[in-house]
């Protein structure tokens, strides 16, 4: 699938599950393979990032089998079980693979190469290198701090105390995995909330994850104990829905057993301040996530400012809600977000760029963006620069739009979505794949 043609209009209806939530299918793949015992995963996401950590502890020895759709059994090899892959460990699109698996590489007694597609390659690892050469680990990056990352094996590793720069919990997972082979203590402070799934995911595979406040500790030398994981679907997945419900009139949706841990629900919290109407049906807590049934009916959305606490909370969103904001009465603004810069693409410029395209009047600011609001689209093409959320966004916009919008280099929805078109589609999207 390169290229999508969504015919302008529609009404988005029905009862869906979107794809299961990335963040804890690679952290349930992970975890597996370090623990004693068995891990049963369900609902894990068949897409290709996490596909991309799966094969690359198969490639160092573990054991893992693919049964039914979204069902991993891993025979975990404990703490120190981990072989020596035979070559460099691929992690394609995946900023998550390759940042997390660093730390678990810093800890092992082997040498190992992380390398990427064109898109991961261009992204900042220094972020995570630096604190884990403090801890003693030794990883050469290419000029930049870019990948491929070579991590030296056989260091032995110290804990730390270490304040991040930037709210990342690719940064935090990382530097806490690590700690699990460091001598002493490693306890991370973050400068405001990011995602927790790694905290929580250690705590159910009976690691002690000492929280106050912004920091979390875990101390090195500690073992693992494999169980049970029921991934929920993916409320980065679920916010296009969200926002195509939203805008198209006539619309009603309800997306199942979506994770809504705090740390991710910034989207609901957005939308709902711009008057979305959004509630959360049935809250139940699921493998130590808090998940629910969401549903959307359409309402008149207005502009916002987005306030800047939200931002880490909604990270993954931005694409989704920036043509929420082109459908809304007046302004919305968004500061404090210039970590869109370094995703999967430059999320701030690439949706400028497709926004105008499609008649939308916008500013672009080194931190953010103001969008004006108005009626919807004009149709146009759209370049979404090998960006899946980007992609899928621009899907949803054809709800409002008066022409086809045509969205090009769209194959990386595979990496977070691969069902997408198809639930799209069935939903209510007049959309064509080719
Ligand atoms: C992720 C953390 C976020 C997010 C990414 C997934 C994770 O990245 O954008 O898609 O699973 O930890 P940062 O931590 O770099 O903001």
């Amino acid at each position: 699938m390169d290229t999508l043609t969504v015919q302008p209009g529609g009404v988005l209806s029905g009862t869906l599950r979107v794809a299961g939530d990335k963040s804890i299918s690679h952290r349930a793949i992970m975890l597996g393979a370090l623990a004693e015992g068995t891990t049963h995963v369900t609902g894990f996401l068949e897409g290709e990032d996490c596909l991309a950590t799966l094969e690359a502890f198969r490639a160092m020895g573990v054991p893992i089998r693919r049964e039914g759709p979204g069902e991993v059994i891993i025979e975990g090899v404990g703490m120190h079980g981990l072989r020596a892959p035979e070559g460099p460990l691929d992690m394609g699109n995946s900023g998550t693979a390759m940042r997390l698996l660093c730390g678990v590489l810093a800890g092992q007694a082997f040498d190992s190469e992380l390398t990427g597609d064109t898109s991961l390659s261009r992204r900042p690892m220094r972020r995570v290198t630096e604190p884990l050469t403090r801890m003693g680990a030794q990883i050469d990056t290419a000029e930049g701090g870019t990948p491929p990352l070579r991590v030296r094996g056989g260091q032995p590793l110290q804990g730390t105390e270490y304040a991040l720069e930037v709210a990342s919990a690719q940064v935090k997972s990382a530097l806490l995995l690590a700690g699990l082979w460091a001598e002493g203590r490693t306890c991370v402070t973050e400068p405001a909330p990011t995602r927790d799934h790694t905290e929580r995911m250690l705590e159910g595979f009976g690691v002690e994850v000492e929280r106050d406040g912004a920091t979390a500790c875990v101390a090195g030398g500690g073992r693992l104990r494999g169980g049970d994981v029921d991934v929920p679907a993916d409320i980065s997945s679920a916010a296009f829905f969200m926002v195509g419900a939203s805008i198209a009139p006539g619309s009603h949706v309800i997306l199942r057993h979506v994770g809504v841990n705090p740390t991710r629900t910034g989207v609901i919290e957005i939308l709902r301040r711009m008057g979305a109407d959004i509630r959360l049906l049935d809250l139940r807590e699921v493998s130590g996530e808090p998940v629910a049934d969401i549903e959307v009916l359409s309402h008149e959305l207005r502009g916002i400012e987005i306030p800047e606490d939200q931002v880490p909370l909604a990270i993954d969103e931005f694409p989704a809600i920036f043509i929420a904001a082109a459908c809304a009465h007046g302004e919305t603004v968004l500061t404090g977000a210039e970590e869109l810069r370094v995703k999967e693409s430059d999320r701030i410029q690439v949706m400028a760029d497709g926004l105008a395209a499609l008649g939308v009047d916008c500013e672009v600011r080194p931190d953010g963006i103001r969008i004006q609001g108005g009626d919807g689209f004009q149709g146009g093409e759209i370049q979404s620069h090998g960006d899946h959320r980007i992609a899928m966004a621009f899907a949803m916009a054809a709800l409002r739009a008066d022409a086809p919008v045509t969205i090009h280099d769209c194959r990386n929805v595979a990496t977070s979505f691969p069902d997408f078109a198809d639930l799209a589609r069935q939903t209510g999207l007049h959309l064509e794949a080719q």
